[in-house]
């Protein structure tokens, strides 16, 4: 056993320990499948988790996206759902639940984040600008691609190492930015695009000094923060944690602040505020929303809808509200803590420190015997599902894909795994047979041969793509 899991099971002498701040009223039943259906179904899949059939997965650590458990409330809230097709009264709870809660004046309602996402980039981009952004992610840097900008990667380097144990690796390197200004001048700058626990960074938080800073120099020069907010309870629960300051300010505190600096946010609502569909743009400027509002009639829904049915917004609503629970978010991330620990204590090469929604296998340091163009990390997800059922994402080169103008493979410096923790969903025995298979699979990893990609779909290839063994 190693040393520390008493510890952190709670068993040692003089601790006291901590729980989920709610119970269990219903429950899912979990499929066990064998080894010979798993490899059958994993064929079927071309080796890519994201073409499972769920039914044959036991633990689904595939994401944190929609997959979280409503409260009682919020299923209440379902039953009050107004259909109207114009000015729902569920609109209206969640424009304020917004409004109170970001601290964002005029919102419009959209199906998901990579609504917000198109809506935003085709309202702001202008063909040919530049859209810096503290690490890419899959979606945002494809709408982005697709309105005509141009995404650069402004994020500080120690966030492209998985060992670095910088306390705020989300953080802009304002010389980068600077730099982008100097060379292609503020007015080609669509807006920097700053996301909160930086999902492809393995969940690392953003400084407040950081984003105060960086609203100073683009004050100086009239460029625009445009946050995504999809993670940012969590990214304000690590300021909390780690910022001088703000030990005694509450998330809600610490996330108003932390918008105040931003112009606008866009959200997948799927994540942090705890509704298995639904996102939202919300912003401050009048012309801004005006814009917004018009194109979301053509591409989501009416403005007072966005692709949503009045029961989805009020279960956000309540949503919205309850995920700012301090006691929330210190256990939701207390899971992903516990994980964590137990992998560490194994010497398992995960990335430090550990995020806010998920534990990030290093695949590079797995499995060093293969090189990146072998898959690594889509490997570790083979093996992780076939070993014990639990399912797992890539996200290494094949999530990075090709560069728009030389259709070259990006070869992104982190080839990770990611263990994604739903929020509400599992038990701490749950996280514990996860470690256990993560552990057999380390065992193995010197016998473990790599992928070769057979099919490649032309957007966002990892969801579809199918790989064979070499
Ligand atoms: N921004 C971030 C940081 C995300 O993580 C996601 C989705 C989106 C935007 C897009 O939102 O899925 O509602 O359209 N991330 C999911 C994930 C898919 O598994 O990390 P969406």
């Amino acid at each position: 056993m190693p040393e520390s899991t008493p510890k952190t099971m709670g068993q040692q002498f003089g601790r006291r320990s901590w729980a989920e701040p709610w119970k269990i009223k219903m429950v899912e039943p979990l499929t066990v499948t064998t080894r010979e259906e798993r490899q059958k179904a994993l064929e079927e899949a071309g080796y890519n988790t994201f073409l499972l059939k769920s039914e044959y997965v036991y633990i689904d650590l595939l994401t944190d996206s929609g997959t979280s458990a409503m409260s009682d409330r919020q299923w209440a809230g379902m039953m009050l759902g107004d259909e109207a097709y114009a000015g729902s009264r569920n609109y209206y709870h969640l424009e304020s639940a917004i409004q109170n809660i970001y601290g964002y004046k005029y919102i419009v309602p959209t199906h998901q984040g990579r609504g917000a996402e198109h809506l935003i980039s085709q309202a702001v981009i202008k063909k040919g600008q530049v859209v810096p952004g503290n690490m890419y992610f899959t979606t945002t840097r494809l709408h982005q691609e697709l309105a005509g900008g141009a995404f650069q990667d402004v994020i500080i380097d120690e966030a492209h190492d998985p060992a670095n144990l910088h306390p705020f690796k989300g953080n802009i390197d304002l010389d980068k930015v600077q730099a982008i200004i100097d060379k292609h001048g503020a007015e080609n700058i669509a807006y920097i695009s700053v996301a909160g626990t930086v999902n492809m960074a393995g969940g690392q938080p953003v400084s407040m000094a950081n984003i105060k800073a960086l609203r100073e120099l683009c004050d100086k020069h009239g460029v625009k923060i445009y946050l995504d907010a999809t993670r940012m309870m969590e990214n304000a629960y690590f300021i909390q944690e780690r910022e001088e300051g703000y030990a005694d300010k509450t998330i809600a505190e610490i996330l108003k602040e932390f918008c105040s600096y931003t112009d606008a946010a866009w959200m997948s609502a799927k994540k942090d505020n705890l509704v298995n569909i639904g996102g939202w743009l919300a912003v401050n400027d009048w012309t801004l929303f005006e814009e917004l509002r018009n194109l979301v009639v053509v591409y989501e829904g009416l403005h007072t809808y966005g692709g949503l049915a009045g029961r989805d917004m009020e279960a956000l609503a309540i949503g919205i509200e309850e995920s700012v629970s301090d006691q929330h978010i210190r256990s939701r991330i207390g899971q992903v803590l516990y994980l964590g620990e137990l992998l560490k204590d194994w010497g398992i090469p995960i990335v430090q420190p550990i995020g806010g929604h998920a534990i990030f296998l290093d695949a590079k340091a797995f499995y060093p015997h293969l090189k990146q163009i072998e898959f690594p990390a889509q490997t570790l997800a083979a093996e992780l599902y076939l070993d014990s059922g639990i399912r797992s994402m890539e996200r290494g080169i094949a999530s990075a894909g090709r560069d728009p103008k030389t259709g070259d493979h990006y070869y992104p410096k982190l080839e990770l795994t990611r263990l994604t923790i739903p929020r509400r969903v599992y038990t701490q025995a749950h996280m514990d047979v996860v470690a256990e298979a993560v552990k057999a699979v380390y065992d193995a990893r010197e016998s473990t041969r790599g992928l070769k990609m057979v099919y490649e779909p032309k957007y966002l290839r990892f969801f579809q793509a199918r790989f064979e063994r070499l």
